[in-house]
């Protein structure tokens, strides 16, 4: 498996990976490319040798005068590739991209109903914050706020 930060011409996969892993909060076409000319956002990509990616990581970086936050926009392994690994990696390599770019803390949301992930990001090192995002999904689910400090 490959990992490095994803680039224009990866735009086409990295929308049809975001369909595959959200089928009804995916990303457009449009936010997807904002998201990978902006300065302030990463999006780390995950590929077979045959070329293929089968899984990304997006980060945000949010520059305030006090304090310097990052937030993790979405985060996706295809379902025949999960179990390996391969997202506590992408997770590692953007938490350290945020760590070069003095980010401190990182914040997330997450659906109240996927529990799969909340497990995940708690085995990293997230915790769960009282803020809750009523009706935040489409799907009418409330999202929590996860958080970590990095050290
Ligand atoms: C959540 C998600 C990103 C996890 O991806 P993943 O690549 O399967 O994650 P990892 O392999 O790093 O870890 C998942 C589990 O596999 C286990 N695992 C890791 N390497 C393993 C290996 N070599 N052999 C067996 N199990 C392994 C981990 O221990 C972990 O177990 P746990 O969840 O019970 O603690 C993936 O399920 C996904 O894309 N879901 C749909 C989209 C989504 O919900 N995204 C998150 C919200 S933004």
């Amino acid at each position: 498996m490959n990992y490095g930060k994803a680039n224009l011409l990866d735009l086409l996969s990295i929308e049809q990976l975001e369909r595959d892993c959200f089928p009804t909060e995916a990303f457009n076409r449009r936010l997807v490319k904002n998201l990978l000319i902006n300065p302030k956002s990463v999006i780390i990509k995950a590929t077979i040798p045959a070329g293929k990616i089968v899984g990304d990581i997006i980060g945000i970086t949010k520059k305030e005068p006090s304090v310097s936050v990052g937030r993790i926009f979405s985060l996706c392994v295809l379902e025949e590739y999960r179990k390996k690994g391969i997202a506590g990696r992408l997770l590692r390599l953007l938490e350290e991209e945020f760590y070069l770019n003095s980010i401190r803390r990182i914040f997330l949301e997450v659906s109240a109903r996927n529990l799969t992930a909340q497990k995940f990001y708690q085995r990293h090192g997230y915790f769960t914050t009282s803020s809750i995002l009523p009706n935040f999904y489409k799907d009418g689910s409330d999202a929590f706020v996860m958080s970590k400090n990095l050290p």
